[in-house]
C-alpha cells in the first residue's frame, strides 16, 4: 500500500471515497489531529448510523468497550486497569514472561524448519495473556481454540465459508463469554494478582463490561503482537541485520520501534465525525465516517527523514502505530515488552534463525504475513 499511501499524501490527503462512503486521511499532521481530537472524532461508531456489525475495524467485533467509547464511559472502562499495563507494574511480570518464551523456543529446536508465525508468533501472545488473567493451565488449549477462532477469517470468500467462519466465531463469543462470566463470579472475593480478579472485584464495572473487558484484551492485542513479531523478523532478515541485533550492535529496542514504524500491524483507524469540521481543507460532516491511516502518517517525509528507508536505530522515532490519545494502546508497554523478550531469547539460543522471504503472503486484516517459514541451528 505504501505507493498508494505516498501518492495520496500528496494529491489528496484527506480524501472522499465514494464505494465506501468514508472519508481517509494519510498525513501525519492529520491522522494526529483526528486522534488527539475525541471531542470532534467520535470512537464510538454506533453514533455513524452506519451498520459496523460486520467489519467492526480491525477485526473486532461490536461489544461495548473503551477502544469504542467516548468519555466519560471509556474513562470509567479503563480507569480500572490502566495502571497494571504501565511498564512499571508489567516489570515483575518478566521473568515469568521470558519463561513463557523460553517454553516455546525449546519447541522450536528441534524442528530445524518451522513456520514462525504459527509456532512462535501466534502461541506466544495467546499464552501471555492468558498468563496475566490468570487462565488455569487445564483451560489453555481450549483458551487458545477460542482465541483462534474469534479472529479466524473466511478460508475462501464464498457465502459458505464465511458463514462457516462467522458461526465458528459467534460460538468461541459465547462460549468465552460464558466461561468468563463464572470465572469472574469465583474470583469475586479473590485475592489474587490476575486481571480476571481486578476486573471481579472493580465496582466501576458492570457484568457485561467485565466480560467485554477480558475479551477485548485477546482481540485488540494477539493478532496485533502476532504481526509485530512477525514483521520483525521479517524485516531483520530482509534488511540483513539479525546478527547485528544480535550482538547488540543494533539497539534491539530501537529496531523494534522502527518495525513499528515501517510495518505497523494496524495500517487504518477508524472514528466518526461528531460535528461538521474542516480537515485538510474539506469539509467533513457530522456522522461521516473518517478513516485514519496510521501507515501512511508513518511514512510521512515531513516527520521522518528519508521515511521510506528501514533505519534500525532512528531516533526519535514518533511513530502512530499504538495511535495517539485516550484510546492510546493499553498494551503498548506489553507489546513492547514482549517482542523484546521474544527476539533476546530466539537469538540468544539459536546461531543461525535464517527467514525465507521467496514467497510472502500478506493477511487481510491487519498488516503482517500469513506464514514466515524459519531455519535454525
Ligand atoms: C488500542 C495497536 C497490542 C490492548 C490500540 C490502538 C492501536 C493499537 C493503534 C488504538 C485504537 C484506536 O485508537 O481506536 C496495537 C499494536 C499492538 C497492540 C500495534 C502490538 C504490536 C496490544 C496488546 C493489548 C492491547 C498486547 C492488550 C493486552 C489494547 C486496548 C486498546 C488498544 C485495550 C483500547 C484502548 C482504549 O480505547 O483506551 N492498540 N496494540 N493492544 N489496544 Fe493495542
Amino acid at each position: 500500500p505504501f505507493e498508494w499511501y505516498a501518492e495520496m499524501r500528496s494529491e489528496a490527503p484527506v480524501h472522499y471515497d465514494e464505494r465506501r462512503e468514508t472519508w481517509d486521511v494519510f498525513r501525519y499532521e492529520d491522522v494526529d489531529r483526528v486522534l488527539r481530537d475525541h471531542e470532534t472524532f467520535s470512537a464510538d461508531r454506533s453514533s455513524s448510523g452506519v451498520d459496523s456489525s460486520d467489519e467492526a475495524g480491525e477485526g473486532m467485533p461490536v461489544l461495548k468497550t473503551m477502544i469504542s467509547t467516548d468519555p466519560p464511559e471509556h474513562d470509567r472502562l479503563r480507569g480500572f486497569v490502566n495502571d497494571r499495563f504501565q511498564p512499571g507494574a508489567l516489570r515483575e511480570y518478566r521473568p515469568r514472561l521470558a519463561e513463557l518464551t523460553d517454553e516455546l523456543v525449546d519447541g522450536l529446536e528441534d524442528a530445524g524448519r518451522f513456520d514462525f508465525v504459527e509456532e512462535f508468533a501466534i502461541p506466544l501472545p495467546v499464552t501471555v495473556i492468558a498468563e496475566l488473567l490468570g487462565i488455569p493451565a487445564e483451560r489453555r488449549d481450549q483458551f487458545k481454540e477460542w482465541s483462534d477462532a474469534l479472529i479466524a477469517r473466511p478460508e475462501s470468500p464464498s457465502e459458505e465459508a464465511v458463514q462457516r467462519m462467522q458461526a465458528r466465531r459467534e460460538t468461541a463469543q459465547r462460549e468465552m463469554g460464558q466461561y468468563f462470566a463464572k470465572l469472574l463470579e469465583e474470583r469475586e472475593s479473590g485475592e489474587g494478582n490476575d486481571l480476571v480478579t481486578l476486573a471481579a472485584t472493580t465496582d466501576e464495572l458492570r457484568l457485561q463490561e467485565k466480560i467485554g473487558f477480558c475479551m477485548i484484551l485477546l482481540l485488540a492485542g494477539n493478532i496485533t503482537t502476532t504481526n509485530l513479531l512477525t514483521n520483525a523478523v521479517w524485516c531483520f532478515e530482509e534488511q540483513g541485520i539479525m546478527e547485528a541485533v544480535r550482538s547488540g550492535d543494533i539497539d534491539r529496542k530501537k529496531a523494534i520501534e522502527e518495525v513499528l514504524r515501517y510495518r505497523s500491524p494496524i495500517q487504518e483507524i477508524q472514528r466518526v465525525a461528531s460535528e461538521n469540521v474542516e480537515l485538510g481543507g474539506q469539509q467533513i460532516e457530522a456522522g461521516e465516517v473518517v478513516n485514519v491511516w496510521v501507515g501512511a502518517a508513518n511514512r510521512d517525509p515531513e516527520i521522518f527523514d528519508e521515511p521510506e528507508t528501514f533505519r534500525p536505530e532512528r531516533s526519535p522515532n514518533q511513530h502512530l502505530a499504538f495511535g495517539k490519545g485516550i484510546h492510546y494502546c493499553l498494551g503498548a508497554p506489553l507489546a513492547r515488552l514482549e517482542a523484546d523478550i521474544a527476539l533476546d531469547r530466539l537469538l540468544a539460543r539459536f546461531d543461525r534463525l535464517d527467514a525465507d522471504l521467496s514467497e510472502l503472503q500478506p493477511i487481510s486484516s491487519h498488516y503482517g504475513l500469513q506464514f514466515l517459514p524459519c531455519r535454525v541451528n
